[in-house]
């Protein structure tokens, strides 16, 4: 083999997962996962209802604890609980398909909260903060309106800037347009594009395959809790490998 492997090219990895396993009681859910995802790299995962995508999501900002393996930050182990775990989570920023706003506050405050509770940013600077993300989300004239009196589109915006107003090496999305209806998820996913664009290391649970030509850097294809193929979008989408990956894609594209 005359394969050149330089090893300086690649910048050191942001987000490390090590023999990854994780169980809900007889179920194995997430089966020995192996992953580096570096600064600025966008990963699509992709799969089947029940492979494991939003479990491996929920392990990186630790809502879920894992049984054997590790999983890094910038170097360091997630921490199991206190001060430290609340710091690691306000450096990953998480973003559902359900948008989990804060009913009872308004857009404004939605944005402004965790930066003055976790961040312990003043609130005047926290305001001019959340003022410009919701600018550059595109919902600026929401800010003193209730999540409730806007649309799904909107709120998964605001979600996206709340997450954005914690300052996070690195954003977690599972899903978040499947809520929506049809004509609000190019909305959320130009923000998304936007985000990819301007170098934030994004993982990236979706359908839209769209998204993910343009967008990934890299398809993951998980099934039954493992990590079956990974590849560019464009060999993943013209020629999966195995047979999981090429029945999931023709159930997809064709229906
Ligand atoms: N808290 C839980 N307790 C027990 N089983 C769970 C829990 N969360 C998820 N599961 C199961 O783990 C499997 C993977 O779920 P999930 O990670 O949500 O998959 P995906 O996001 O790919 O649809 C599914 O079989 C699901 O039913
Ligand atoms: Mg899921």
């Amino acid at each position: 083999m005359t394969e050149t492997t330089p090893s300086d090219s690649r910048p050191s990895p942001l987000v490390v997962l090590s023999g990854v396993n994780k169980h809900f009681g007889a179920l194995h859910v997430l089966q020995d996962i192996n992953l580096e995802i570096v600064q600025g790299e966008v990963v699509v995962l992709i799969g089947p209802s029940g492979s494991g995508k939003s479990t491996l999501c929920r392990t990186i900002n630790r809502l879920e604890t894992v049984d054997s393996g590790t999983i890094t930050l910038d170097g360091h182990p997630l921490p199991a609980e206190g001060k430290e775990l609340a710091k690691l989570r306000a450096e990953v920023g998480m973003v559902f398909q359900s948008f989990n706003l804060f009913a009872h506050k308004t857009v404004l405050e939605n944005v402004v909260l965790g930066q003055v509770k976790v961040r312990k940013i003043p609130r005047t600077q926290a305001e001019e903060t959340a003022r410009a993300l919701l600018e550059r989300v595109g919902v600026a004239a929401q800010a003193d309106k209730l999540p409730a009196q806007l649309s799904g589109g909107q709120q998964q915006r605001v979600a996206i800037a709340r997450a954005l107003a914690m300052n996070p090496k690195v954003m977690l999305f599972d899903e978040p347009t499947s809520a929506l209806d049809p004509e609000m998820i190019n909305e959320v996913l130009e923000v998304m594009r936007s985000l990819a664009a301007e170098g934030m290391t994004m993982v990236v649970v979706t359908h839209e395959m769209g998204f993910a030509r343009s967008a990934a850097n890299r398809v993951l294809f998980m099934a039954d809790g493992r990590i079956v193929e990974e590849n560019t979008p464009e060999a993943f989408f013209t020629a999966p490998r195995s047979d999981r990956a090429k029945d999931f894609l023709s159930k997809i594209l064709h229906h």
